[in-house]
């Protein structure tokens, strides 16, 4: 049987920059080409032209799913029956897909009752062990490390080198959507693994924009420049206290010429209203640290800049409805009490209406 198939599979478009070869199995649900969308409010505010590299769109709603091809490709090439993680979410969800896909078996260690539900949910429906370890991220990345040496497991946290290799081609598609000019990437920093997959990509196209890297004021040990044992935010993605990749991210950064710097929970989290309420765009709270930084520290002289977004936001639900707390409108069945509640504020939609339809009646005349 022929299977259609309407584009090429990550590994297989940037097959010349990667360790796989034309007859290697290729464990894919196809990722990459995610959009890069324009942001007219934030270039508005910082005075620069800003583009979202939405990463969200991959499909298991994150950048992980780059990284994950290559990582769970080379497990089932090299013989592989399990794969293994320690993760804040994106990464547990993504190898529990890709491994179930390449149909071999996925652990995942999370920080107890600290990973967004949405996480939770993937990661336990596509069949994974999932274990919930009373400690942190950085609790069960040390007993993943543990755990592999001990046990023919492929340990598929960006530790291992082909998840920074699959994640190096989200700096080719920028490169190749802007013809090459971009002068500032924004980007959230945890594990400090896609940083260092970012300035790998750039440095194969001969590229060097500038890395702004940010991590959450609660959660900070590349800018404080010690580990934190008890690491802190609301963006429960970027929740580490000791980044495996902090070194390579800090060389990143300062090669750039670029740094790593703070955002707090309550820049995260006006950022993240802002691209819900104005350009459209819900993003899991991590995600946003790339916007919050721009905002807060400002484009720098740069006139091209890419923020990325890491992660959708129907992932955490729960962070969504708290910053919402309030606006659901409940209501009777009692038409008078129902237009009252649909209609609230009557100019605001009697303005929509004349815009949508000149001269067509007003709601409500
Ligand atoms: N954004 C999101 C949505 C993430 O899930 C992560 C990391 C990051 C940013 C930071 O990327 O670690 O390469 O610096 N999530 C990992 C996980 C730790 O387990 O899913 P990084």
């Amino acid at each position: 049987m022929t299977v259609v198939q309407t584009r090429p599979t990550l590994i297989e478009r940037w097959r010349d920059y990667l360790p796989f070869a034309v007859d290697d199995p290729i464990v894919s649900l196809n990722e990459g080409f995610t959009p890069l969308v324009y942001a007219p409010v934030i270039s508005e505010r910082v005075g620069a032209e800003v583009y979202f590299k939405c990463e969200g769109a991959n499909p298991t709603g994150s950048f992980k799913d780059r990284g994950m091809t290559c990582a769970v490709s080379d497990a089932v090439r090299s013989g592989a029956k399990a794969v293994i993680c320690a993760s804040t979410g994106n990464t547990a969800a993504s190898a529990a897909a890709y491994a179930a896909r390449a149909g071999i078996t996925c652990a995942v260690i999370i920080p107890e009752g600290r990973i967004a539900r949405g996480k939770l949910a993937q990661t336990l429906i596509h069949g994974a062990r999932v274990i919930s370890l009373q400690g942190n991220f950085d609790d069960a990345l040390e007993v993943v490390r543990r755990l592999v040496e001990e046990h023919p497991i492929s340990l598929v946290n960006s530790l291992n080198e082909f998840r920074i290799e699959g994640q190096k081609t989200a700096a080719f598609e920028l490169l190749e959507d802007l013809g090459g000019e971009l002068d500032l990437l924004c980007i959230p920093v945890g594990n400090a693994g896609n940083i260092t997959a970012y300035w790998r990509g750039f440095r194969e196209m001969g590229a060097a924009p500038r890395l702004f890297g940010f991590q959450a004021e609660g959660a900070a040990p590349l800018v404080l420049g010690h580990p934190v044992d008890h690491p802190e935010t609301v963006a429960s993605a970027i929740r580490i206290g000791r980044p495996a990749r902090g070194e390579e991210a800090l060389a990143a950064a300062s090669e750039s010429g670029g740094s790593i710097r703070t955002v707090s929970d309550s820049d995260i989290l006006a950022a993240y209203r802002l691209l819900a309420s104005r350009e459209g765009m819900f993003v899991e709270p991590a995600s946003n640290a790339s916007v919050a930084g721009l905002l807060k520290y400002g484009a720098d002289g740069a006139s091209r800049v890419v923020c990325v977004l890491t992660g959708r936001g129907i992932k955490d639900p729960e962070a969504a409805l708290e910053q919402t707390e309030g606006a659901l409108i409940r209501c009777p069945v009692e038409m008078p009490a129902i237009e009252e509640a649909v209609l609230g504020e009557r100019e605001a939609f009697a303005e929509v209406a004349s815009v949508q339809a000149p001269g067509a009646a007003t709601v409500g005349a």
